[in-house]
């Protein structure tokens, strides 16, 4: 039986969620892991891990109504899938399929668990929402043509939240821009990236601090650039020059 109040990472068995999920039973914080496959965590009173594949809305409607009655203090949106595609060189029903399962694990379980959970997280003092995002969402690459609008409206989303939030209660709602992660997402690509580790900790200490966006590493001057050059940002990742739009 897992302690009350724990915190929900989803995404646990890998990557930044297995990294967070280490980080979080080290500070003696009780956490219930989700994902397909289990971690090589020992669960007790401080770790429960619940199978789920977030990309079957009817599953994570029950996964909602399984962590409801563990009364969590907060929810870590984090499990993601990116597919790097050229989209219009798929099949239609492989396409069909990409784009479902993307944006079902990229946004619509994010979206079921932040509102299904909501009620008992903001309830409590020192409850937060996090949602994991990437700078994906707002200057989208070619190359991954679900996930980028999927953490598009995660991002908008997480808006929403926070309005809510705000209505009712000092619950936190957080959004994480995270810079290139050495992680499966990012095999055989890009350069310079930050540990697993470094991710988990910077995202924890943004938490502790109740940091409603916590921007990591190299990001933060894309943040800039976005205020002082919007459309520059988009021009590099999509590699198109600018286009004069009528609308
Ligand atoms: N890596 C980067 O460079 C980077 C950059 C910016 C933002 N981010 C964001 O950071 C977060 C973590 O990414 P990561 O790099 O750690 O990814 P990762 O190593 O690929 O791990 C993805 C996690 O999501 C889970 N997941 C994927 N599909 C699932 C499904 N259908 N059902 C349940 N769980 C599923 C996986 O668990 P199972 O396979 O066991 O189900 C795994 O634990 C994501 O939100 C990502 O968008 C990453």
């Amino acid at each position: 039986m897992i302690d009350a109040r724990p915190i929900i990472v989803t995404g646990a068995s890998r990557g930044v969620g297995y990294a967070l999920v280490r980080q979080l039973l080290a500070q003696g914080t009780s956490v219930v892991g989700v994902a397909r496959e289990r971690p090589d965590l020992a669960e007790g009173p401080n770790f429960q891990f619940v199978s789920c594949d977030l990309s079957v809305p009817d599953d994570v409607a029950a996964l909602v109504a399984r962590l409801i009655p563990l009364h969590p203090s907060g929810l870590i949106n984090n499990a993601a899938l990116q597919t790097e595609a050229d989209l219009t060189r798929l099949a239609p029903a492989d396409l069909a399929r990409l784009v479902r399962s993307e944006v079902a694990v990229d946004l619509v379980a994010p979206l079921m668990l932040a509102y299904g959970l909501f009620d008992t997280i903001a309830r409590r003092p020192g409850g937060f929402i996090c949602n994991i995002n990437s700078a994906l969402a707002f200057a989208p690459k070619l190359s991954a043509g679900a996930y980028c609008p999927a953490k598009a409206g995660l991002a908008n989303a997480t808006i929403a939240l926070r309005a809510l939030a705000r209505r009712q209660t000092d619950c936190l709602v957080s959004q994480v821009v995270l810079p290139l992660v050495d992680t499966d997402m990012t095999v055989g690509r890009g350069s310079g990236k930050i540990s697993a580790q470094k991710a988990a900790s910077a995202i924890l200490d943004g938490l502790r601090r109740r940091r409603a966006e916590i921007w990591v590493g190299q990001v933060r001057m894309l943040r800039l650039l976005q205020r002082l050059a919007p459309g520059a940002t988009s021009r590099m990742l999509l590699g198109v020059p600018a286009q004069t739009s009528s609308v």
